[in-house]
């Protein structure tokens, strides 16, 4: 079954691409995420269909988090957010690398299925191929009732609605957050406590009106995708929590408007790839206002001493860069939820001032459902 969305069933909202429209509808998405599943009392959320009672997700000693492309970004951030809020060892793997090397299934570990449509063959044989070993596989989707879905013990829907771009924006973001919400699940039933329940519960509220704020600055985005468009290439580096959200913006950036884009972790830059910095490649900075500020801004001058130019994503304008996008600061294990944001209509903006084809870009398929 095809579950690519009949573009033609969905209008467009008064928007001029479905890329703009779902990027603008992300408040909104993020508020159906958290519609139902937050539970104050207790200081945790309820995620119905998950099948993993108390006492099953305590005996989980590991999580493997498999997807594809946005989705696999998605399950990056995801991963870091359950050893953070859960301290459980958690790692994300594309799901069409795992399928082939014959992986060493764990009877102890908890593995969870990422996918937009429910549909990307690599995801579906991966799964098919940890329950063919007898492992226990969750899935974090969009479209309900969909392969993944169905094939997977149990899990939590995104409901993100219909996405009809090829590109992956508002999925991504209900994604993260759904991550969000079963970490903090996850971390409640261990050993998080009631104040950082109830600190994470404030976090994940104000995460629709903070998007809204972000999307109000568009305007200037839009700008800074005309001066940085000329680029042949763009590098995007962040550490640890900012890392994912540099592989997301740089997919994205590649994805709509064909420019070469890289994403590295910060700390490697000057392992090799600091010799591509020139002033025709640009570096997009992720600089969260948390406890690697300093090595974040250290990165900065590295790469300013090497005449870059430097676009920084930060929660302060950032000196050494040349030009800032500030972010409103959440919670820290919020924050890559936010980051990533202004990044998409960066890309959204590129693609427009390249007179690309933004919602069927060239090669690419909205889903994957073939090898
Ligand atoms: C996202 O912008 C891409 N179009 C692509 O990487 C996508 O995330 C990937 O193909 C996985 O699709 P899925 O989430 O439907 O499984």
């Amino acid at each position: 079954t095809t579950v690519e969305w009949e573009a033609e069933s969905y209008d467009m909202g008064g928007h001029d691409t479905y890329m703009h429209k779902e990027i603008s509808e992300q408040a909104d998405a993020v508020d159906r995420v958290l519609r139902g599943r937050i539970d104050d009392r207790f200081a945790t959320v309820h995620l119905g269909g998950l099948n993993l009672d108390a006492r099953e997700a305590r005996a989980v000693r590991r999580v493997k988090i498999l997807g594809c492309g946005s989705a696999y970004h998605a399950g990056q951030i995801g991963a870091q957010m359950i050893e953070e809020l859960a301290r459980i060892p958690a790692d994300a793997e594309p799901a069409s690398e795992f399928r082939y090397r014959n992986p060493v299934v764990d009877p102890d570990t908890l593995y969870i299925a990422v996918s937009q449509s429910g549909e990307t063959y690599d995801t579906l044989a991966a799964v098919q191929e940890l329950k063919r070993k007898g492992a226990r596989v969750l899935g974090v989707v969009n479209v309900v009732g969909s392969a993944i879905a169905r094939e997977t013990d149990g899990g939590v829907y995104v409901h993100a609605g219909p996405e009809v771009c090829v590109v992956s924006t508002k999925c991504f973001t209900n994604t993260a957050v759904a991550f969000a919400l079963l970490a903090l699940h996850l971390g409640r039933i261990r050993d998080l406590s009631v104040a950082d329940g109830r600190r994470i519960i404030d976090g994940l509220r104000r995460l629709p009106g903070q998007i809204e704020e972000i999307l109000r600055g568009e305007e200037r985005i839009a700008k800074l995708a005309a001066a940085y468009a000329d680029a042949k290439s763009m590098m995007f580096v962040g550490r640890v929590r900012g890392f994912p959200v540099a592989r997301e913006a740089s997919l994205k950036l590649k994805e709509v408007s064909y420019i070469h884009a890289e994403a590295y972790p910060a700390s490697e830059l000057k392992h090799g790839p600091l010799a591509l910095i020139e002033p025709a490649v640009p570096t997009v900075a992720i600089v969260p206002g948390d406890d690697l500020l300093e090595k974040n801004r250290a990165t900065l001058e590295e790469i300013k001493a090497r005449s870059g130019r430097i676009l920084a994503v930060a929660h302060v304008e950032q000196e050494k860069a040349d030009d800032t996008i500030v972010v409103p600061a959440n919670e820290p294990e919020l924050d890559p939820v936010l980051l990533g944001i202004p990044l998409q209509l960066l890309a959204y903006h590129t693609a427009l001032a390249l007179g690309r084809d933004i919602d069927k870009p060239r090669n690419l398929a909205k889903s994957v459902t073939v090898e």
